[in-house]
């Protein structure tokens, strides 16, 4: 995307204009996203210093229904860093500090409706935590200044899953908390039992404290209700949800079975809204082939291990002429999957647990197959191409993404880290070892690229990026290897911008889009350490 005013520091003004005008401007969105992808100095400035007027701009748009897409959402939390000085070096935390924060619009807006993907803000919303807990804990009233943060940072643990670290002194505190809670519960004082609910939902979710049934049945303040709404009831309206979906059978191999505990335990992606409108499966392809034509929308559509439903929903959304077929492993990720497919109105998705490798049961076939950050996770991952193959009818198109061996090379670095020393995957196993990665002086080098991923800032996120139980990395030549033995035909290989860039500027394959494994190999280089999947769409011959 070009940006069409005549100068960058002409178009960055126009972008927060037009924000303050409409907080869902797409083209503004736009705008900034080609400032960025153009390398313009103007909008790396952006980073680096407050600016009043973006932050008005972002904090409408930020608290607005559609909310911040991922470019600019890097931005306003980067504001926020800048607005409070929030840097290692900078403000002690404090009564003066916590207070301003409490009341921030911006920051109360990015801490509700997503997680944090900004190191110095979580390093420093960390011990803003300590401090609020210190401060009122084991059931002090929260006053009223300070309660929007409380309940901003309870929904923020909710989306990151916990993530930030936890001391001992804290868990000590956290456990007076939740007795207080008890008591008061079980007394009847609820204005006790809200108070110690406020600091430990910044801990964990409502459903997981005690008396939980009581929490769900209490009447209380709008914020508080909404906190509830969130932790607990969602939570168990997925389970009921889960419990009433159809199954392919009892997964029986044994490595597909930790995959199905992994993800119960932690459902993948903790999604909560879109950062870009959905796009047709046909617009996709289009879009990177544009020679294709004839390709017509899919009516019949699977999605090979859909998760939590970000990817199922967003397909339904984008095609709503087609019938969609969900599949996943794990009962939890669907049942998140059933409830925001809902949220989002998409009625052309059917919900199935069970194996892929199951899905010749259903002597259905396919026009189109999405699988994406699936196969790598299968032990026997050629018969499951196998099982997409016979799922997709001849002259269909499949869209796969999988890890690469060369972009990943960071992370199995880590992963043989992880082995080495024996660590376990339990919550607290993962949460204590990403703390490390952040403070360590051994992996300071690594930090950089493993924080330029959102995998990186929850801890399902973190959990299935380094400490999976499953994993294969392909390189281009095993994938042309696969898919030539099935007879498919690539068809063209999505690259995101940073790496479309890379490539131009440094590699004899200049065009933008890569059709043929020949110019895949050669390109293969381009991809290491980057931690990129390898993310490309496939064609069924015949038909
Ligand atoms: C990393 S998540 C990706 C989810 C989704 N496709 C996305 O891109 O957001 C991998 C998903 O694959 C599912 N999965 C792994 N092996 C599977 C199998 N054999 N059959 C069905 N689903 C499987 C897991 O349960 C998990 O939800």
């Amino acid at each position: 995307m070009s940006f069409p005013a005549a100068s960058p520091s002409a178009a960055l003004t126009s972008v927060w204009a037009r924000l303050q005008a409409d907080p869902h401007d797409t083209e503004a969105r736009q705008i900034w996203r080609g400032l960025r992808e153009s390398g313009a100095p103007e909008s790396a400035a952006c980073f680096q210093a407050f600016d009043a007027q973006a932050y008005a701009a972002l904090t409408r748009a930020a608290s607005a229904g559609a909310g911040l897409d991922h470019e600019l959402r890097q931005l306003a939390e980067a504001q926020v860093v800048q607005c409070h000085a929030l840097t290692k070096e900078g403000v002690e935390v404090g009564e003066p500090v916590v207070l301003a924060l409490a009341a921030d619009e911006l920051l109360r807006a990015l801490l509700t409706r997503d997680f944090c993907t900004n190191l110095s803000l979580e390093l420093y919303l960390t011990r803003v935590r300590t401090w609020l807990l210190a401060r009122f804990q084991p059931a002090r009233s929260v006053t009223g200044d300070f309660r929007p943060l409380v309940v901003a940072l309870a929904l923020q643990g909710f989306n990151n899953e916990y993530v930030l670290p936890v001391s001992a002194d804290e868990e000590r505190a956290l456990a007076g908390v939740l007795a207080a809670l008890a008591d008061a519960l079980t007394a009847g004082d609820l204005p006790t039992a809200e108070s110690a609910l406020l600091l430990a939902a910044m801990y964990q979710p409502c459903g997981a404290m005690p008396a939980s049934e009581l929490i769900g049945e209490r009447t209380w303040a709008d914020d508080v209700e909404s906190l509830i709404n969130r932790t607990l009831r969602e939570p168990l309206e997925e389970r009921g949800l889960a419990a009433g979906l159809p199954t392919l059978g009892d997964v029986v191999d044994p490595v597909a079975r930790s995959v199905r505990a992994q993800y119960e335990a932690n459902p993948y992606p903790r999604w909560l809204s879109f950062r870009r409108s959905p796009r047709g499966t046909r617009e996709r392809l289009l879009k990177l082939r544009p020679d294709l034509s004839e390709f017509t929308a899919p009516g019949q559509i699977l999605v090979a291990g859909c998760g939590t439903g970000k990817h199922s929903t967003s397909v339904a959304l984008g095609d709503p002429q087609a019938e969609v077929l969900a599949v996943d492993l794990s009962f939890a990720s669907l049942g998140y999957a059933v409830r925001m497919t809902k949220a989002y109105g998409a009625a052309n998705v059917r919900h199935l647990q069970g194996d892929l490798r199951d899905l010749p049961k259903l002597g259905r076939q396919f026009d189109h197959i999405e699988c994406s950050g699936v196969l790598h996770h299968i032990k026997d991952h050629a018969a499951a191409w196998g099982v997409l193959d016979q799922c997709l009818r001849p002259g269909g198109t499949a869209r796969i993404s999988v890890y690469s061996r060369v972009a990943r090379l960071l992370v199995s670095h880590v992963r043989t880290a992880i082995v080495r020393e024996g660590l376990g995957n339990r919550p607290e196993e993962v949460r204590r070892f990403r703390a490390r990665l952040l403070t360590e002086p051994g992996w300071q080098s690594l930090l950089p690229l493993l924080v330029r991923m959102n995998d990186f800032f929850t801890l399902s996120m973190t959990r299935d990026l380094l400490f999976h139980v499953q994993e294969h990395q392909y390189s281009v030549e095993e994938i042309e290897r696969i898919t030539t033995g099935l007879g498919w035909e690539l068809l063209a290989v999505d690259l995101p911008s940073r790496l479309r860039a890379a490539l131009r500027a440094d590699h004899p394959c200049k065009s933008a889009t890569i059709t043929t494994f020949a110019q895949w190999r050669q390109a293969e280089p381009a991809y290491v350490g980057c931690m990129i999947m390898f993310d490309f769409w496939l064609r069924k011959r015949g038909g």
